[in-house]
């Protein structure tokens, strides 16, 4: 069989100033939507530090994890978060699928977690059933420092319990997740009842905000009539005031559900956790009853886009889409608002390690043997970086430092000839020479005692510490 003569393929080469000038502006218009951002490698670490945080905490305290997928049927929004609160109807991303079928973005996970324990029979399952999640949301709200079109949440939920002890302990978890990240937080708490007493107090309120109707914002004279509430949390400064004055919803907490709150509220005393009794805290979704609570950055005024977490008990949800009745509760939290948090308070977060040791090559079978000596490296679990497409040793050793890689290998025609590899300590820049057999468990020896070295570096740093 002839081969064809390989092709010749003119080498990519990087554009120059005016060239990379000249693609930016073909590119100009193709820019990221408004509120949307993009997650670049140099946050990472951010990122990781938190799923890993609610892994964790997952694992803890007994939750699987559950995702849901990001578009669900327009009803189920309307009917659990409500059609007249903010989020429907102004906020949602929803369209006509080509079938013909509204669909929207989903702007929060409660529900579709509701329609996914009805849809999988979950009811069967011993209660209460615990899931966890993570993924991206969307609510097209005016995009600003913390508030994003597209935002990611974690959260969790625990479905078919209705005990109390359940509530305070999802207030601890969000409390443990803010601990174990290092940042101080605030819980506001609150009991918005049930529908049956918070039918009681809708009139009361509705009365005494009609009676101050002329200095309300123009939302609030709207939610007098559709979702008089939601009047309490309005973030206006003037309405903030009249609410000062207003009643309060513990007062007119039937019996049931005064004794459930005032039980939440033991446990998490007996757990020594602080928290703030807020009665203006209603929260913005529809499907709430009884507990509702946010975690606030501690010692601030809460403006309307530095709420970190917020969450609550939704008895009647997993019922009103079709369900068997089902008490529960859970909460959910925004990534990004976090991450502002943590870069804000300058809190550390673990780096991603430096790969352990870098492959430097120079010619064509050096080359070669690399990318096999590689696949070597990676199966025994050791990372490897590499500049595979450079020629020069220079280039590549600069490469590994900037990486901050403790050991290099350098491969060359000499070496592959002699059955050898030079290995080199990039710190004080010593090489030797080793053979080329023995490279995996040279290398992993050296590892061991560079991290050896390393953790009593850091114990001395400690012990200095103390004696400061
Ligand atoms: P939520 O209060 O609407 O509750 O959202 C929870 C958190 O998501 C907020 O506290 C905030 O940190 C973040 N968040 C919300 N909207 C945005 C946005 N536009 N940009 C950036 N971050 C945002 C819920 O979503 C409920 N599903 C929580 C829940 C779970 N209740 C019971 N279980």
């Amino acid at each position: 069989m002839s081969r064809k003569p390989a092709k010749k393929i003119k080498a990519e080469i990087p554009p120059n100033k005016e060239e990379a000038t000249e693609l930016k502006n073909k590119s100009a218009n193709l820019h990221l939507l408004k509120g949307m951002k993009d997650i670049l490698p140099s946050d990472q670490k951010y990122w990781d530090f938190i799923f890993d945080t609610v892994r964790n905490l997952g694992t803890d305290y007994s939750y699987s994890r559950i995702e849901t997928p990001v578009m669900e049927q327009t009803n189920l929004f309307v009917r659990t978060v409500g059609k007249e609160t903010d989020i429907v109807e102004k906020e949602v991303y929803t369209f006509t699928d080509k079938g013909g079928e509204s669909v929207t973005l989903r702007p929060e996970n409660t529900a579709s977690v509701a329609r996914a324990y009805n849809e999988h029979g979950f009811i069967t399952f011993p209660q209460p059933v615990k899931v966890y999640y993570y993924g991206p949301f969307f609510r097209y709200s005016r995009p600003q420092s913390g508030r994003y079109r597209q935002f990611w949440q974690f959260g969790f939920e625990v479905l078919g319990e209705e005990h109390p002890v359940v509530d305070a302990q999802l207030v601890f978890l969000a409390h443990q997740f803010f601990k174990a990240i290092g940042l101080k937080v605030s819980i506001q708490i609150n009991s918005i009842g049930c529908p049956s007493c918070r039918e009681n107090f809708r009139q009361v309120l509705v009365d005494y905000f009609r009676s101050k109707k002329r200095n309300l914002c123009e939302d609030c004279k709207r939610r007098l009539t559709k979702n008089p509430l939601r009047l309490l949390d309005c973030k206006e400064a003037g309405c903030q005031e009249i609410s000062q004055e207003a009643p309060q919803i513990v007062d007119y907490l039937c019996e049931e559900c005064r004794e459930h709150f005032v039980q939440v509220l033991e446990y998490l005393d007996s757990l020594e956790v602080a928290y703030t009794l807020n009665p203006y805290l209603v929260r913005g979704l529809d499907y709430y009853t009884r507990t509702t609570f946010e975690i606030w950055p501690e010692a601030e005024e809460i403006s309307a886009q530095s709420s970190l977490g917020g969450g609550g008990r939704y008895d009647n949800l997993v019922e009103s889409i079709g369900g068997r009745p089902t008490p529960a509760a859970g909460f959910a939290c925004g990534v990004e608002r976090i991450i502002l948090r943590l870069k804000n308070k300058n809190v550390p977060v673990p780096q991603i390690p430096p790969p352990d040791v870098f492959l430097a090559q120079l010619g064509v079978s050096a080359r070669k043997e690399c990318l096999k000596l590689f696949e070597k490296f990676r199966e025994k679990k050791i990372r490897v970086a590499e500049d595979f497409a450079k020629d020069g040793i220079k280039d590549q050793l600069s490469r590994a430092s900037k990486q901050g890689v403790k050991l290099a290998i350098i491969l060359g025609q000499k070496e592959i000839l002699d059955g050898t590899v030079l290995i080199r300590d990039m710190e004080d820049g010593v090489q030797e020479v080793i053979d080329a057999q023995k490279i995996v468990p040279e290398v992993r020896k050296r590892l061991e005692k560079l991290k050896g070295e390393e953790k009593g570096d850091e114990e001395e740093k400690q012990d200095e510490g103390k004696v400061n």
